[in-house]
């Protein structure tokens, strides 16, 4: 047999990140984690290699600055042991669109869109020359929702699956499996980051169920996986929707309601 791919994982010190290096370490795959605080990746490495017999490797990483974006990149173009990556590390929105600074902004869209994009771009030559590899998206129900009012993380998340879906169309027929997943609410720091209490929340998921049935979606090599969504036929009617849209676009002239001045 050969060995399981090593799996690198961004923004692994905590969350929903530390639960599939904790995951995929039981699974006896080796490990490359990702994030800024190294101290907490050192402690959960050591936690992992004692615990499941696995190796892993640390890589601390600002993925909103270029230079550090830049060395993972060459980790995934060069290390061929790693097969899958687990595109997580992400930041939320404290506060609304008003609210916003330019430096808020930027960093939102650097890691949330430009990192996840460029690792993505980075490991794809690799899995598509070897026909085989996963890359996992973190996206989040947000993206189906501008009536909440986070705008910059939705579109930031929208990006993701919309991402998701297009590098399924050009990477699936070359032996590269993607995945998208949607969280909901998932009771991790992300909520305290955010200026948020997640106790105030009328519910939320516990961190460990969302990663297990994000990997059972994996494992069914879903492209789209929605762990809170309980009415599976919800996103199949969304899509047919969308396919619908697209076969009654007519490009040589514009809509009937278009062509009178009232
Ligand atoms: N929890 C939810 O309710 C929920 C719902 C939908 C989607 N999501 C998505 O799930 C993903 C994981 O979030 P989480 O809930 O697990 O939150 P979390 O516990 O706050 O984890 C976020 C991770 O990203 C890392 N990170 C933040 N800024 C970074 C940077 N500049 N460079 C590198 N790593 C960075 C953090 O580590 P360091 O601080 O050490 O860098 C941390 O490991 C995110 O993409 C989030 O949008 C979460």
């Amino acid at each position: 047999m050969p060995p399981l791919p090593t799996v690198l994982i961004t923004g692994a010190s905590s969350g929903i990140g530390a639960t599939y290096a904790k995951r995929f370490a039981r699974r006896g795959h080796d490990l490359v984690l990702v994030a800024r605080d190294k101290a907490r990746l050192e402690a959960l490495a050591a936690r992992l290699r004692a615990e499941c017999k696995v190796a892993v490797d640390v890589l601390p990483a600002d993925l909103t600055k270029s230079d550090d974006l830049s060395v993972i990149e060459s980790h995934l173009r060069d290390d061929a042991r790693i097969g899958i990556l687990i595109n997580n590390a992400g930041v939320p929105q404290s506060k609304g669109f008003l609210e916003q600074t330019a430096e808020s902004i930027e960093s939102l869209i650097a890691l949330n869109t430009t990192a996840l994009t460029r690792l993505a771009a980075a490991v794809a030559p690799r899995f598509v020359r070897s026909g085989t590899g996963a890359i996992v998206n973190i996206g989040s129900v947000v993206s189906f929702a501008p009536e909440f009012g986070m705008s910059i993380y939705g579109a930031s998340k929208a990006f993701v699956l919309f991402l998701s879906q297009g590098l399924n169309v050009e990477l699936a027929p070359k032996g590269v499996y993607v995945q998208a997943v949607l969280p909901a609410a998932t009771r991790t720091e992300i909520w305290k980051k955010g200026g948020m209490d997640v106790n105030t929340l009328p519910e939320v998921m516990e961190v460990e169920e969302l990663v297990d049935a994000a990997l059972v979606g994996f494992d069914r090599r879903e492209l789209v996986t929605i762990p809170p969504l309980h009415v599976a036929e919800r996103w199949d009617a969304l899509d047919d929707a969308r396919q619908g849209l697209m076969s009654d676009l007519r490009q040589a002239h514009a809509a009937e309601r278009y062509q009178r001045q009232t």
